[in-house]
């Protein structure tokens, strides 16, 4: 056997910034991000934006156009693209070919960069265009929801559905930098400022105890989307999120432990099953519960930190139940796919993240299907569904 060992490695880094007015006329960080390797030359710019928050927004298009058209070293490249808000933008296959239609009519090249603004799922499917095009554009996001800030808009995944599955089609694909601006958050709506939350109490049940406590303590004005504790959530969540991706020793996931997803193998299935009438952060918050009472029920985690984790949940206005955890395919219900699907997005053997308590996690590689179809029970009888 003749083999040679290739190996080298590249060191990953990209600014994460936390930022309000990201558009404004004299705010220089946006510039600063797209240029920060050559300031002194001219950048092409693509700009992609979330069609929900344009509504949400108005004005937004042409601050932006005029924020890239006001700096000499920012070159607008085409017409800013709006992507329809939410899931649909990751359900739509052509849409991803018009992503590439457009970036290639622009003539972007490997140096150029597309402006991304928007929520997760936005930025999900022009990450994965940005990504696949030239094997890679420079993607500068400016996530534009709790979830997106604290979570997956300053990660290092793409991703779109397809096969009836989520990410299904996706890349491991660093941003070149991350915006978080804080201003855009003031019309979100109630219900996506809760779901977000929901990846913070994930974050802080396999990570962190104390922010577990703040959350606790916090949790009315939390839900009711106050912005000072919303935005302390979004600091302190994304810390945490950047620290794993960084430090955790994966971050391109080779191995089968994905701590971050935990409550996800469930979450997953339920927004499928309900044909995303849930929102991911929604789906979450049932599918952490769920894991959290397997784990109790195993004797993993102490009956009283269910007990918190369910009342946090709820005080944080998410639910915890839908009618999709308790559908049936012959006799299995059909959330139990979600184990194999998620087995297969790994790779390798099962790997399932539970609970030893608050902000202590642990892998399993088995889940017994009893304990699940007894767990979905409780939640069902919990929520009065019965
Ligand atoms: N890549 C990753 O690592 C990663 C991690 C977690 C989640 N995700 C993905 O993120 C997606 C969920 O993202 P999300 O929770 O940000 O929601 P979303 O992208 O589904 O957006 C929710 C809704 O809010 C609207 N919106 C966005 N910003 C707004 C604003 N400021 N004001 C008013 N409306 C606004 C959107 O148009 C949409 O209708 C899922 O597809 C999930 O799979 C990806
Ligand atoms: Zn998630």
């Amino acid at each position: 056997m003749e083999v040679h060992h290739q190996r080298f490695s590249v060191p990953f880094e990209y600014p994460v910034l936390f930022v309000k007015g990201a558009f404004a006329p004299g705010s220089t960080e946006l510039e600063w991000a797209v240029t920060r390797d050559s300031p002194g030359g001219r950048h092409p710019v693509f700009v992609v934006l979330d069609a929900g928050l344009v509504a949400a927004q108005a004005g937004l298009v042409s601050a932006v156009e005029a924020y890239v058209r006001s700096h000499a070293t920012l070159e607008l490249r085409g017409t800013p693209l709006l992507l329809p808000g939410g899931e649909a933008s990751k359900n739509d296959p052509a849409l991803v070919a018009t992503l590439h239609a457009r970036f290639a009519e622009a003539r972007l090249d490997r140096h150029a960069t597309v402006l991304a603004i928007g929520g997760g799922a936005v930025l999900d499917a022009a990450g994965y265009a940005a990504s696949t095009l030239h094997r890679g554009l420079r993607l500068v996001r400016v996530p534009s929801t709790v979830l997106a800030q604290c979570d997956g808009g300053v990660g290092v995944k793409t991703g779109v559905n397809a096969f009836g599955a989520k990410n299904f089609l996706g890349t491991f694909a660093p941003p070149w930098a991350v915006v978080n601006d804080l201003s855009l958050l003031s019309t979100l709506p109630l219900r996506d400022a809760r779901a977000g939350m929901a990846e913070a109490v994930k974050v802080a049940l396999i990570r962190d105890a104390a922010l577990f406590d703040w959350l606790e303590a916090n949790a009315d004005a939390l839900a009711r989307a106050e912005a000072p504790v919303l935005e302390e959530l979004v600091r302190r969540c994304a810390a945490l999120h950047l620290a794993h991706i960084a430090r955790g020793g994966d971050p391109f996931e080779a191995g089968s432990a994905r701590p971050l997803d935990y409550g996800h193998w469930s979450a997953h299935k339920l927004e499928i099953l309900s044909g995303h009438a849930l929102r991911h952060g929604e789906a979450v918050a049932i599918g952490m519960l769920l894991d959290a009472r397997y784990a109790e029920r195993t004797g993993r985690l102490p009956a009283a930190d269910l007990a918190r984790i369910a009342a946090l949940i709820a005080r944080l206005g998410l639910p915890t139940h839908h009618a999709a955890l308790t559908e049936r395919s012959g006799a299995k219900l059909r959330v139990l796919a979600g184990l194999e699907d998620f087995r297969e997005h790994l790779g390798g053997a099962l790997s399932v993240t539970l609970l030893r308590g608050i902000g202590r996690a642990e892998e399993v590689h088995d889940m017994d299907v009893a304990i699940v179809e007894a767990a979905v029970e409780w939640l069902t009888e919990r929520a009065g569904h019965a």
